[in-house]
């Protein structure tokens, strides 16, 4: 039989948020405890992030689908067999999506934090996109969760600010922290290093501050300038207020 387009599943992708179960939106509560089939990244493993969040708040009868990564850092960013590596993990997802939509079921993909915000879902909403309809909750996103951990005012007056990754090459991320008023580095585990380092060239390492597991078990605010220099955990990133105009 044919199914008509009116037919087919919504696929909601379900910001969660940073990680604290009540920073979640009565939306998104909702979809999470009322969607029958639940989908959402982890690396093998682990449970999940965002599995995590959504701990007790299941029906009975979901049906999980977990997607796992294949890889994480075992191959480096700019190897080619990295991207297509990935690529055919998500064009994977994405056809197991498709099917359950195109069978009429509504998928709730849980994502942490804001799902278009540097976020997996990303790579199935493009793959997605025109082929089963897409509804997207937003999330607060994690660094406004660490901002308000470590209760720091970040933009003022007519501030910029850069959101930058540690994963970027040394000579783009010098060049960026030197132009930014207000910085969020995100991504920083095992190029923290580096990161203080081009900040402490900037003249900005007296004002960065690195905050681990915002809104999370095991949440950790400290000066960046007092941190040991061990790698950081995955969910950690760095922030630097701005200095605009203040009254
Ligand atoms: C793949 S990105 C996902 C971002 C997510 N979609 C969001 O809206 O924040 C993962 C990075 O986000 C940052 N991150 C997300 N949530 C965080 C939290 N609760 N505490 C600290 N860092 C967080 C970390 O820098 C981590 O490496």
């Amino acid at each position: 039989m044919r199914v008509t387009p009116e037919a087919k599943g919504t696929i909601h992708a379900v910001g969660l948020g940073p990680g604290a179960p009540d920073l979640m939106s009565v939306r998104a509560d909702r979809l999470v405890r009322e969607t029958q089939h639940i989908a959402y990244f982890r690396k093998v493993g682990r449970p999940g992030q965002a599995r995590s969040i959504v701990d007790g708040m299941l029906r009975p009868d979901a049906q999980e689908l977990p997607m796992e990564y294949p890889i994480t850092t075992e191959i480096p960013v700019a190897d080619p067999l990295y991207r297509k590596t990935l690529a055919a993990f998500y064009a994977a997802g994405a056809t197991q999506l498709r099917a359950l939509s195109e069978q009429g079921h509504d998928i709730a993909v849980l994502c942490e934090g804001d799902p278009m915000f540097f976020g997996s879902f990303m790579h199935l909403f493009t793959r997605l996109s025109g082929a089963a309809p897409i509804r997207i909750v937003p999330g607060i996103a994690g660094m406004a969760g660490a901002t308000a951990a470590a209760g720091l005012p970040l933009v003022w007056g007519d501030d910029t600010l850069a959101v930058l990754a540690g994963t970027m090459p040394w000579e783009k991320l010098a060049e960026r922290i030197r132009q930014a008023d207000a910085l969020v580095v995100m991504k920083c585990g095992r190029h923290l290093t580096k990161v203080r380092q081009a900040l402490s060239e900037a003249g900005r390492l007296a004002d960065a501050w690195l905050i681990e597991y915002a809104t999370m078990p095991g949440e950790r605010v400290q000066p960046l300038s007092q941190h040991n220099g061990s790698p950081a955990p995955y969910f950690s990133l760095i922030v630097v207020p701005g200095r605009g105009r203040r009254s």
